[in-house]
């Protein structure tokens, strides 16, 4: 993916330095909105704050592929546009945060017997990145939230 090896340019660039966040999702964004022209009405809001670590960045921006494709594939069974809001921010906590957020049907009961490999794909990078993804699904759509500890911090306060 096009995203991914801009990313790893950047990490050759800049050994061990943290990467800006909103700059790969933005990568990673365009490209799916670029693929699904026509079936998806994209809104960002991302904030310029959120530096990540080397380790985390490739995760998140495969998490939120993955959420979007989700959207575009399975939001709209009528076929109508999908509404989709992609977030990053830090929260006054100095969590990283990530959310994709559709207007679609939700997740249907029982998500986990669909076969599919996404949903545990999603817990599982939210993991490698050092944090932990939550679905809040309803009526309204299905938002993905992924939230990142920043572990500096919690130092601090064990200190
Ligand atoms: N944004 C969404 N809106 C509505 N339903 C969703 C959404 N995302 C996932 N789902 C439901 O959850 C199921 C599991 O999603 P998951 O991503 O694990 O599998 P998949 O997309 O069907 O297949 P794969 O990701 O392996 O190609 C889907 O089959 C679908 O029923
Ligand atoms: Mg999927």
């Amino acid at each position: 993916m096009l995203a991914t090896a801009d990313l790893h340019r950047a990490l050759a660039l800049r050994p061990g330095q943290n990467i800006h966040l909103s700059e790969h999702l933005r990568r990673v964004t365009g490209i799916i909105a670029l693929a699904c022209a026509g079936r998806i009405l994209l809104h960002q809001e991302l904030a310029d704050d959120c530096a990540v670590s080397p380790e985390a960045v490739l995760p998140l921006g495969q998490i939120v592929s993955e959420a979007m494709t989700n959207a575009v594939k399975h939001a709209r069974p009528d076929g109508d546009l999908v509404r989709l809001v992609v977030r990053c921010w830090r929260d006054d906590l100095d969590t990283i945060c990530v959310e994709v957020a559709d207007n679609g049907c939700g997740l249907a009961p029982d998500p986990a017997n669909s076969g599919g490999l996404g949903l545990r794909l999603i817990r599982q990078l939210a993991r490698k990145a050092g944090g932990a993804a939550e679905f809040h699904s309803g009526d309204d759509g299905l938002r993905v939230l992924v939230r990142l500890p920043d572990r500096n911090l919690s130092t601090c306060y064990v200190i």
